[in-house]
């Protein structure tokens, strides 16, 4: 019997984990977010059909019936969870050893990434300076919302020590220790009775037989040991990261699932060897209306990709195009447009072997409806020495000479609204039986619409 499952972003990031996972909730008891911060965003619909984005909260927040955990590996700012418990459904609790991301913290991302020569992207949610503290052991700690006389020395100690180091950054904000304890206070308050050891809840929890989903934040390729770095975040986002970020065994462990998307995005800089278009020319785009401006789709772009010829030297780039406006490849957010190309086996393997994935869920196969032919990245081969790869390397230097090879597929018409695996078009099927076979892992449901139920199941992931 399956009572845990874990769920890992198998790509960069905005795989579309919120909605897959409040799938898997409708029958658990208990949501975990083990790390990460509110550098997410997480789209899910409740039951009513109502759209949620959640940053930091767990994603099982929109059900009654299921109990929230942030765990000891998450990062949180408390005042993007006040914003994200609006309307709260289910109960939540805050692990006493997860840590806290203040001002100051959001204040240094900015200015350490505005010195970067090479700019990572980060989403200036002060991520990189909260883990930074806590591996420093100068971190705050959820526990001390319970002592708050404690909280209130340490929290101005460290504002004071911070304002230095943004005089260093050379950046003119200055955080009043007093005035932000006493805008704080409210928060540390309301959420000081939430804090538990969660660890131990979650102990006990197993032993009473509930049903467990741990939901991944980020991507695979985005953990700052067996990411891109250094394009990544600045935590363990692989299944290490589930076992350190909530104290639990990896016996504990019945089924891990990664979750990625029938094609690939990335937001930020990095290696992305499927990348259709020019990487400056979209990270430089700072919205959606100026995307719009400088690359919509023209009607005779998109006659190129309806007509399916791969071999004009556009496709791609135009492909990526098509799907980055068909799907709204643009972030939450920022607006800002998503990197787009063709889905990567290459890095779907590494993901699977790092986390030792029993198998995928596939979301917004309905975004390729309508393309005639849909290109699969099977391996990268070397343009001088012919050599392959086929698991994406630790280090983008290591790929320097290698290009993308494709296998290329029939495309299908629609396959939206459909519920049951016969009703796929064949091609579909064949795209997806491709992917299995190709990777070697079960595919458990394969999403086709945002909404709850959109989705058509391959086996149940429960059993
Ligand atoms: P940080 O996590 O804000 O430090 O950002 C580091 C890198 O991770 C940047 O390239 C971000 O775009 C990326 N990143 C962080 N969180 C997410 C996410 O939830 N989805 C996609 N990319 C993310």
């Amino acid at each position: 019997m399956v009572q845990t499952i874990i769920t890992i972003g198998a790509q960069w990031g905005d795989e579309g984990k919120g909605i897959a996972v409040a799938e898997l909730l409708r029958e658990a008891n208990i949501c975990i977010r083990y790390g990460g911060g509110d550098n997410a965003g997480h789209t899910l619909y409740d039951q009513q059909g109502k759209k949620h984005i959640v940053n930091i909260a767990p994603s099982g927040t929109i059900f009654a019936h299921v109990t929230n955990i942030i765990a000891n590996g998450c990062v949180i700012n408390l005042q993007t969870l006040e914003q994200n418990m609006e309307g709260a459904k289910g109960g939540l609790y805050l692990s006493d050893a997860a840590h806290l991301i203040f001002g100051y913290h959001k204040l240094l991302d900015g200015a350490q990434e505005s010195r970067r020569k090479k700019k990572i992207g980060t989403t200036k949610r002060g991520i990189g300076p909260a883990y930074a503290d806590k591996i420093n052991r100068s971190g705050i700690r959820a526990g001390l919302l319970k002592h708050p006389q404690l909280l209130e020395e340490k929290l101005k100690s460290a504002i004071n020590i911070k304002n230095g180091e943004l005089e260093f950054w050379g950046i003119d904000d200055r955080i009043d220790p007093d005035a932000y304890y006493q805008q704080m206070k409210p928060l540390f308050e309301k959420y000081a009775p939430m804090v538990i050891d969660t660890r131990t809840y979650l102990q006990s929890a197993i032993r009473q037989g509930k049903l467990l989903v741990f939901e991944g934040a980020q991507g695979s390729n985005l953990d700052i040991d067996h990411g891109t770095y250094p394009n990544v975040t600045s935590s363990n986002t692989t299944i290490g990261g589930m076992l350190t970020g909530t104290g639990l065994s990896h016996k504990v462990i019945d089924r891990t699932i990664g979750i990625s998307k029938v094609y690939t995005t990335r937001v930020g800089s990095g290696i992305m060897i499927v990348d259709g278009d020019d990487e400056n020319l979209i990270n430089n785009m700072a919205n959606q209306e100026q995307y719009f401006e400088q690359c919509r789709l023209t009607d005779s772009d998109r006659e190129i990709v309806m007509n399916g010829e791969t071999n004009h030297q556009l496709y791609d780039q135009l492909a990526s195009r098509f799907i980055r406006e068909n799907a709204e490849e643009f972030g939450a957010t920022t607006g800002r447009p998503r990197r787009v190309g063709w889905l990567d086996l290459v890095v779907l393997r590494k993901s699977i072997e790092v986390n030792s994935l029993d198998g995928l869920i596939l979301t917004r196969l309905d975004n390729l409806d309508g393309i005639p032919t849909i290109k699969l990245c099977t391996r990268y081969v070397n343009q001088n020495t012919r050599e392959e790869i086929k698991i994406l390397p630790n280090n983008e230097q290591d790929l320097d000479g290698f290009k993308p090879e494709y296998l290329e597929l029939d495309g299908w018409n629609s396959t939206s609204g459909i519920r049951k695996k016969e009703d796929l078009p064949s091609e579909a099927i064949k795209f997806i039986d491709c992917v299995k076979s190709q990777l070697g892992v079960d595919i458990y449901q394969v999403k086709n619409g945002p909404k709850q139920g959109d989705y058509v199941e391959f086996m149940n992931p429960w059993k």
